[in-house]
């Protein structure tokens, strides 16, 4: 969802808190590095994901080799939606995150700081406006 503002074009992605960063107690570190970096708490729920819920969400990825893990990971505990909105939203959250395996990302990175594997990385990011809102709309109504 793109919202004209004052000043400038807000835009609103989506990002979840893995269950790897919840259960390592990483949620409030996150979330304080995503207020840091300009991003606004639209939306925000926990949730524990069923296996039919963490396909639906990931079933671009159906059948590619870490399919298993991931599944596996995303069922393993609690996660944390999340809707943020911001300027360039999309691509402030992605830079936020850095790259999905966390020895790749940028030093200061969420995933750098917080991931253990490219499975277990701390957090997912949209990865535009249109999977953003598809994404937030199988939490939030
Ligand atoms: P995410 O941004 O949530 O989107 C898909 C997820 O699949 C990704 O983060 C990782 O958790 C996982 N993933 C993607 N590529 C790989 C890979 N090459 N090996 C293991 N896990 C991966």
């Amino acid at each position: 969802m793109v919202i004209a503002v004052r000043g400038g074009m807000k835009e609103r992605t989506f990002c979840i808190i893995k269950p790897d960063a919840v259960l390592d107690r990483l949620v409030g570190k996150i979330i304080d590095a995503l207020l840091e970096g300009g991003l606004d708490i639209v939306q925000m729920r926990l949730v524990w994901l069923d296996r039919g819920a963490a396909e639906r969400f990931y079933e671009a990825h159906r059948g590619k080799p870490f399919w298993e893990d991931l599944m596996a990971l995303m069922t393993s505990g609690p996660i944390i939606a999340i809707v943020l909105e911001g300027e360039d939203a999309v691509a402030r959250l992605r830079r936020l995150a850095g790259a999905t395996n966390p020895r790749e990302a940028a030093r200061g990175t969420l995933r750098r700081r917080f991931g253990t594997s490219t499975t277990r990385n701390a957090v997912h990011a949209a990865d535009s406006l249109g999977s953003a809102a598809v994404e937030a709309s199988q939490f939030f109504c």
